[in-house]
């Protein structure tokens, strides 16, 4: 399959080339106005550079095709409430500006019902503008079944029975709270290692605790492989046991499902933000995949500065920025 949709792009990308010769060809022989002349002449150009350079494009969508093969396909769902619309604005920043290099990270933000009439156009226009929502049918709440909801709805939601579709379709989900922010790439390698199957990553609970098989993964952003994601769906375990806090809940079920056999502690490259300190903090440091409980713009402005995230701000003669 991947290699019918490679030979296609292929063929395609051959046929566009022939067919701007073609038009080249016919605006030398026909004796076109100047103007016209002079724009074919810059299209045929521009056709001769992308003949030069065809066996090298060629080339380049093997790798691409190859890496495709082994690249790591993660959703992060963050749990939040239709009225967040500054912060689902601000954390689309956050991500939109991150890049990766054979991963592909999908981060959707994710809610109950919607309950007010303005929700219906503002969640509306959201999604048209961003189309990163993810609406599941239940009544908002935190600790009654939302993650449940989520988790449970996933393999419907993203089954497709279409050719070109991989599966699964994430190799990991994620979990995450609007208040947590994630270096995508320290995630990503942080997952290379790892079995993509039955696996269960993130910052163990209690805080002291380094043992990812006693308890469980705090609610700051814990992440399965899909097949865990099946596995809630279909078993009666987490149908039975909704009620309490969301990532303790969690834990129990693969606890009583003996599932996530593989487990991965993410602590301390997951972490509470410093301040104010306590078991569960962590200073900023450069080995971080996530922080936890960036409750305001200060914090947020520090953790984002420490990182050196707006060091790339490309030069222009439009703004200055001391
Ligand atoms: C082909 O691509 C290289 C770099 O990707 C570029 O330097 C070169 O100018 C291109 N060839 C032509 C004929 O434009
Ligand atoms: C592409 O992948 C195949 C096997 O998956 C491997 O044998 C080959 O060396 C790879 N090619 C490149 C250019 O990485
Ligand atoms: C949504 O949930 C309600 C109540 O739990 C249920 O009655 C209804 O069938 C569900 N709708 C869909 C489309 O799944
Ligand atoms: C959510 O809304 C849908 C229709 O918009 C409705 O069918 C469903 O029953 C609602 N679910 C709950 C749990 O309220
Ligand atoms: C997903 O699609 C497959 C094939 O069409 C089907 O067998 C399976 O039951 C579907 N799973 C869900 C959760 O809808
Ligand atoms: C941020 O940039 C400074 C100065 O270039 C560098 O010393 C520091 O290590 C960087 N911080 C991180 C977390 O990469």
């Amino acid at each position: 399959m991947k290699a019918s949709r490679f030979y296609k792009r292929r063929r395609f990308f051959l046929l566009s080339v022939l067919f701007i010769l073609f038009l080249c060809v016919l605006a030398s022989i026909n004796e076109v106005r100047f103007e016209n002349l002079l724009r074919f002449g810059r299209l045929c150009s521009l056709s001769s550079i992308l003949s030069n350079n065809l066996s090298q494009l060629y080339t380049s969508s093997i790798q691409d095709s190859n890496s495709s093969s082994d690249e790591v396909r993660i959703l992060i769902g963050i749990l939040t409430l239709p009225d967040q619309y500054p912060r689902r604005h601000f954390l689309r920043m956050i991500y939109g500006t991150q890049s990766l290099v054979g991963a592909k990270v999908d981060v959707k933000f994710v809610f109950c019902n919607l309950t007010k009439e303005d929700q219906k156009v503002l969640v509306a226009l959201e999604i048209m503008r961003f189309d990163d929502i993810i609406i599941l049918n239940c009544t908002e709440n935190m600790n009654k079944g939302k993650t449940y909801a989520y988790f449970s709805s996933l393999p419907e939601l993203f089954n497709s029975t279409a050719d070109d579709r991989p599966y699964p379709p994430y190799h990991y989900v994620m979990k995450s709270d609007d208040d947590t922010y994630i270096r995508l790439g320290s995630l990503v390698d942080s997952l290379r290692p790892l079995p993509r199957e039955d696996l269960y990553y993130g910052y163990v609970i209690p805080c002291e605790s380094m043992d990812p098989f006693v308890r469980y993964m705090s609610g700051m952003g814990y992440l399965v492989s899909w097949d865990i994601t099946e596995w809630i769906r279909e078993s009666d375990i987490p149908k039975k046991h909704m009620e309490g806090p969301e990532d303790m809940v969690f834990g129990n079920w693969l606890k009583e499902g003996s599932r996530g056999k593989n487990r991965y502690n993410a602590k301390w490259s997951m972490y509470n933000y410093p301040d104010p300190p306590t078991k569960c903090t962590h200073e900023l440091w450069p080995n971080t995949v996530a922080v936890h409980l960036l409750k305001n713009q200060d914090n947020w402005v520090r953790t984002l500065k420490y990182f050196n995230v707006t060091d790339n701000l490309k030069s222009s003669k439009l703004y200055h920025i001391p």
